[in-house]
């Protein structure tokens, strides 16, 4: 056991991140940094009712800046959430987002920041060839991130996923200057975070990590980065979500997060693109959708993967390292963190399958699975799934 106070340290890479326990004091010198003068802070109204978001205004207000406080973000946020941000962005003549909380309320600070001073929609720059090019990059408003789960990583990531309402569809909008001018990462804003939401937060950082890992492509930076992240999380993660005050795991949670957003800019994988539809069709949680179709995905892409998982079960020291190995701790690690096995278990019914197939195979994060997803093995993938039958 070492001590959290320890952890505290100041990163430059993926972009400046204030790491540690207390550094939210930061938070007006880190503003002023941005040259913000009058920002929005964005959150969720959960979040907005808890004393750190009472706190944050009350510092900023008391360094003299014109903060505001706009909330209307829900989980999995939607494309009226980010208008409604971007109408009080203008209203209140902001000139920059303080991003808070968990990945909702980033994601959607973020898109607000982006899209506010734009003259195109939102979802014109979904995640596609080069929609990111279409946008003015001048126009995009400093961003400060302040994550309080541990898990999508949004905080040092590129990208916002915004539900469009109007087809349903969890749409990636992506621009590099998304990415937070600065991060705020203190790991104390996230020992209030309960049991089940730091184990559903936690795998998704588990996620993100194994997909870009297994993404291929050249990209030894992200694979690196990616593994040590996994080690973190299988070391880590399981005192957070049974001890939730130890600040020394949250730390580490915290880290291994940022570290899987940043190995994902290598690409995703099956994981993800399932989860994107079944989070959008069924409002799941992002992070428990992600962990439940883990080793199913796993499975699927066996023949693609053996090598690599050679060498991560070595690194994460399992027993006979190897495909099973790895296999077989996710599936104990999962039980030990009390996640289900079955999408069933968790509300998914097979009366939107052709949907779910059609929209996993259009998903932006598909074509680096590494093995290609076609229409009748990714259906058969998304039944065992929701049968929690693993051959
Ligand atoms: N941008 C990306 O790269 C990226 C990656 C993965 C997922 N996502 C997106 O992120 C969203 C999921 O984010 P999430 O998993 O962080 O959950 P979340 O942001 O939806 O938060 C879940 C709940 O936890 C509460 N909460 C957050 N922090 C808390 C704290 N410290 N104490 C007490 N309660 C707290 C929130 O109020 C909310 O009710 C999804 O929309 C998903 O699509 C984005
Ligand atoms: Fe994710």
């Amino acid at each position: 056991m070492g001590d959290a106070a320890d952890l505290k340290s100041n990163w430059n890479f993926p972009t400046q991140v204030l790491f540690g326990p207390g550094r939210i004091a930061s938070l007006p010198a880190g503003c002023r940094s941005l040259g913000m003068a009058r920002p929005l802070l964005v959150t969720d109204p959960g979040l907005a009712a808890l004393p750190m978001i009472a706190e944050a205004l009350e510092l900023c207000r008391a360094d003299g800046l014109g903060v505001a406080l706009f909330s209307e973000v829900k989980g999995n946020p939607t494309g009226a959430n980010v208008e409604a941000g971007i109408a009080a962005f203008k209203a209140g003549g902001h000139d920059g987002v303080i991003a808070f909380g968990g990945g909702s309320a980033l994601d959607a600070g973020k898109t607000i920041a982006f899209v506010a001073r734009q003259s195109r929609h939102w979802s014109e720059f979904e995640d596609r060839g080069t929609n990111w090019k279409l946008a003015d990059p001048e126009a995009i408003a400093p961003i400060l991130a302040v994550p309080t789960t541990a898990g999508t990583g949004s905080e040092t990531g590129r990208v916002g996923v915004i539900l469009d309402e109007r087809d349903h569809i969890k749409k990636i909008v992506f621009h590099p200057k998304m990415l937070p001018g600065l991060v705020i990462s203190d790991p104390e804003l996230t020992v209030g975070l309960p049991a089940k939401l730091t184990a559903a937060t936690g795998m998704d950082a588990l996620a993100h990590c194994l997909e870009a890992y297994c993404a291929p492509g050249f990209q030894p930076l992200c694979e690196g980065i990616a593994v040590e992240g996994m080690r973190l999380i299988k070391d880590w993660l399981p005192r957070a979500v049974h001890e939730g005050q130890d600040v020394e795991a949250r730390a580490y949670m915290l880290a291994a997060a940022s570290m899987g957003s940043t190995a994902f800019q290598k690409g995703l994988g099956a994981i993800h693109s399932l989860s994107h539809p079944v989070g959008a069709l069924y409002d799941t949680h992002h992070g428990l959708t992600n962990a439940v179709f883990m080793p199913y995905v796993l499975q699927f892409n066996r023949t693609a993967i053996e090598a690599k998982m050679q060498r991560l079960a070595a690194w994460l020291g399992l027993g006979t390292p190897g495909f099973p190995a790895f296999l077989d701790w996710v599936l104990r690690f999962r039980e030990e963190l009390g996640i289900p096995h079955s999408l069933a278990e968790i509300g998914v019914d097979d009366s939107r399958t052709d949907e779910i197939v059609a929209m996993a195979l259009d998903d932006p994060t598909a074509p680096t699975n590494p093995v290609p997803l076609e229409a009748a093995p990714v259906r058969r993938l998304f039944e065992d799934a929701l049968a929690g039958r693993l051959a």
